[in-house]
């Protein structure tokens, strides 16, 4: 059977959300008066609806579990549903999903209203062709029914992918193949029993099972970072690689000049203080080959691998600092790195855009300066200068400039709601 249509569980197999759902389970059924019960008991609370739950596994009445679901969706329309990540691996198992002409959707019993702020906030929207759930007053929706809906909405033939028996069993009673994933809240044992026709021990390897074994996969995603020295690129980095994490990408990070050994000795070479007498262009050669190296060692491989890489400055920073702070021209600096990077160019780059005397205050205060440090003050402003021509002319929308001169915490607010924004563009174009 060729499949067109796969409908995936969101709690468990998209996303593992037990941080927001036990907490206020938890807080829900201790404002109830059903004390001394810990965070982990309220695992079973996953995938199931959450008013049988009250009623199944606390023994609540239909009243108390109904006033139970109220206080749940109190704490967790403001906190729970933001305490939660997406499986890493997921973004790629959507990209390449879709890739490969496949429509895909989120079959969940939770409100859709809840299902849809996620599937936003983390991410995962622009890859979906629809999200299916239950309205406010439908408390005891089944997942067959929810199954037969988005169905419905996507056409078959259909694989109902999930991480409890509740998915399998909703996937056979519509006809749908059924895939039981088991790095959610379920067990193997549990999902064979429901009769699930295949398992994935992974996100990845539900491409294995969904996919021609010659289907090509989505490439993954390369971010670059950029700005002046002292602009607080390191801080940020980090910012951005816990948050790609969260949205589940495999990450790998690499800086330049660097990367593999071979790199790594070039950046060496090329920063050590007492090369005083490198010439102009060799540095710009030196990094160009650190780059070349880089590139192949690293940055092509992760992409193939479908992973995100975020690498800490690349071709831009020649063409600021050899083609601007050193004056070998911007246009000689971008020929040279043509050949060295052979097509491997950033989907978006964050540009961390800071005065330079602002940032010279800020360097002064950090460590050692390495030789490109050392320079004169007047190196800098031409580095700031050549950045700033560089993306004033991109009309790609790949350059998000962020006002690095805020205080750290509005750095990072406003790099991540321009990441996601570039992030949304480049799903819709896939
Ligand atoms: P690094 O210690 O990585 O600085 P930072 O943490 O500020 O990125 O050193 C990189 C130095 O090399 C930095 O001063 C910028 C410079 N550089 C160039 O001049 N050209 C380049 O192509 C690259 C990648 C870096």
């Amino acid at each position: 059977m060729t499949v067109k249509t796969v409908l995936f569980d969101l709690d468990g197999t998209l996303t593992r959300s037990e941080e927001g759902i036990t907490r206020s389970a938890l807080y829900a059924a201790e404002k109830m008066g059903f004390t001394g019960h810990t965070q982990e008991e309220f695992k079973a609370f996953i995938g199931p609806p959450l008013f049988a739950s009250f009623k199944e596994i606390l023994g609540m009445t239909y009243e108390q579990a109904e006033r139970a679901t109220q206080l749940y969706r109190e704490r967790f329309s403001v906190l729970g549903w933001q305490e939660n990540e997406v499986y890493a691996g997921i973004p790629h198992v959507l990209r390449s999903l879709r890739k490969n002409g496949l429509r895909t959707a989120i079959v969940t019993a939770k409100p859709q209203m809840f299902a849809e702020r996620i599937a936003k906030r983390f991410g995962l929207a622009p890859y979906l062709d629809a999200i299916v759930g239950p309205g406010p007053e439908n408390r005891e929706a089944s997942k067959a029914g929810l199954v037969a809906r988005g169905i419905e909405r996507l056409g078959g033939p259909a694989v109902m992918v999930g991480d409890r028996k509740f998915d399998i069993e909703g996937g056979l009673a519509n006809g749908a193949m059924t895939v039981g994933v088991t790095y959610g809240y379920g067990t193997e044992e549990e999902l064979v029993a429901a009769g699930a026709d295949a398992i994935a021990h992974t996100p990845e390897a539900l491409l294995d099972i969904l996919l021609p074994p010659d289907a090509p996969c989505a490439r993954g995603l390369f971010l670059s970072m950029e700005g002046v020295d002292g602009c607080g690129k390191t801080t940020q980095r980090e910012a951005l690689v816990a948050h790609m994490k969260q949205l589940g990408w495999r990450v790998t990070t690499t800086r330049e000049p660097g990367g593999d050994e071979v790199a790594e000795k070039i950046r060496r070479l090329v920063l050590d203080p007492v090369n005083t007498q490198m010439c102009d262009e060799t540095e710009a050669y030196l990094y160009a080959a650190s780059r070349a190296q880089n590139v192949r060692a690293f940055i092509r491989p992760a992409l193939m691998r479908g992973e995100a890489v975020v690498c800490d400055r690349f071709v831009d920073s020649s063409i600021a600092y050899q083609g601007g702070g050193r004056q070998l021209g911007t246009q000689r600096v971008a020929a040279i790195n043509e050949t060295a990077v052979g097509g491997t160019l950033p989907d978006a780059t964050v540009y961390l855009r800071m005065e330079p005397d602002k940032a010279l205050s800020r360097r002064l205060s950090a460590s050692e300066p390495d030789r490109l440090e050392r320079e004169q003050e007047s190196f800098f402003v031409r580095t700031y200068e050549a950045y700033e021509a560089l993306y004033a002319a991109d009309s790609t929308g790949r350059v998000l400039t962020v006002d690095a001169s805020q205080p750290i915490g509005a750095v990072t607010q406003e790099m991540l709601e321009k990441v996601d924004a570039r992030l949304g563009e480049l799903a819709a174009a896939l």
